[in-house]
């Protein structure tokens, strides 16, 4: 039987999930929810189902849900989710947030927390990794393909203007780099980075760290680098992503589209174009959705959710160590 799926937040995003569940046979959407009437109302007539206009309302209504998504966003696109999420995780349902987490570390945690104390599932939209290309490569290294991992660089680069707060570029884009970084290589105890202000097209100095270059060290002691930039676009392409190990390394581009396998021991190479029929980074959506509905269907423990929100919390954990380490010129260690 379907899934009986809520959404709330009906801006752009929510609308994306929306479109991933229509599709997906495990789900049925129940219920949208919107502080903004029109959306909500939008929303409701679009996909067949009632509007609410607060959690609060939606679960006074009675209405059975088996989980929800929560696609709000708010001060560095994670301000707005703290309170709606602990209103469902309070209500028993289960979620699968939107990135980042929560753009304020301690909020982040005490999400996670209830949700482990409620035994709920509660995943986050960390989509770059819910590809077949990803999925490989990560079987290679869990095959021991790489050998002894050594080394991981990742880029992730855009054009994004936004000035609202001096440290959106890294809280509201890098969840999505360092959950990358991490499912490959695991996780990360020192940070050090180095940032700049960068200029826009037209010549305006941005008040916006929207340059990063941070390293991060690894638990089984691989070293890894991430360049990230709100400065990109046209051809900058979006990610590349490379690890290194003893016998040899893959580089992932543009998370689905490119995998390419380099022997240390052969000149050989293994290439995969859109694994899996993959062709863009749209498609993530619906896979990383879909991913999510089949661990609800199975009852998967909370603890088994792919991508899931101790991932994202641990992600801006790494974020504001590399913050602290910018600003107070030191190595930051991480305790988790
Ligand atoms: N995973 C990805 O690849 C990806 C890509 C882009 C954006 N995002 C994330 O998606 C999220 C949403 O982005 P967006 O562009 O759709 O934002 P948006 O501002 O367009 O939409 C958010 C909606 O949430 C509503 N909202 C706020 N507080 C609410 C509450 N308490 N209850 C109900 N509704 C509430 C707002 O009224 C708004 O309609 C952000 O967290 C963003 O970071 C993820």
């Amino acid at each position: 039987m379907a899934l009986r799926v809520a959404i709330v937040g009906m801006g752009g995003i929510g609308n994306v999930h929306a479109g991933c569940y229509v599709k997906d046979p495990l789900a049925k959407i129940v219920a949208v929810c919107d502080i903004i009437k029109e959306r909500a109302d939008a929303a409701a007539a679009k996909y067949g189902c009632p509007a609410f206009y607060s959690v609060k309302s939606m679960l006074k209504s009675g209405i059975k849900i088996d989980c929800a998504s929560m696609c709000t966003a708010g001060k560095e696109n994670g301000g707005d989710h703290y309170t709606p999420t602990m209103e469902l995780l309070n209500g028993g349902i289960p979620v699968l947030g939107e990135k980042p987490i929560s753009n304020e570390v301690p909020k982040a945690r005490r999400m996670v927390a209830l949700a482990k104390k409620k035994r709920l599932r509660y995943g986050i939209d960390l989509n770059h990794r819910f590809t077949p290309a990803a999925r490989l490569a990560r079987d290679w290294v869990d095959q021991g393909r790489l050998g002894r991992l050594h080394i991981t660089n990742m880029t992730m680069w855009i054009n994004n203007p936004n000035e609202t707060s001096p440290h959106f570029h890294l809280r509201a884009l890098h969840p999505h780099s360092i959950d990358v970084m991490r499912y490959f290589c695991g996780d990360v105890v020192s940070v050090q980075a180095f940032m700049l202000q960068g200029k826009t097209m037209d010549d305006r100095q941005r008040k916006c760290w929207s340059n990063a270059q941070v390293n991060m060290l690894f638990k089984n002691g691989v070293v890894g680098h991430l360049t990230g930039s709100y400065d990109a676009g046209g051809g900058f392409g979006l990610e590349r992503c490379e690890v290194t190990g003893s016998k040899g390394r893959f580089v992932l581009e543009e998370a689905c589209e490119e995998l390419t396998f380099y022997s240390r021991a052969s000149s050989e190479t293994e290439h995969y174009h859109h694994l899996g029929g993959m062709t863009g980074f749209g498609e993530t959506f619906a896979s990383r959705i879909h991913r999510w509905l089949e661990q609800n269907q199975k009852k998967v423990a909370p603890s088994k959710v792919d991508g899931c929100a101790e991932d994202a919390l641990k992600c801006q954990m790494i974020i504001e160590a590399a913050i602290k380490s910018w600003h107070e010129k030191k190595i930051v260690n991480l305790k988790y």
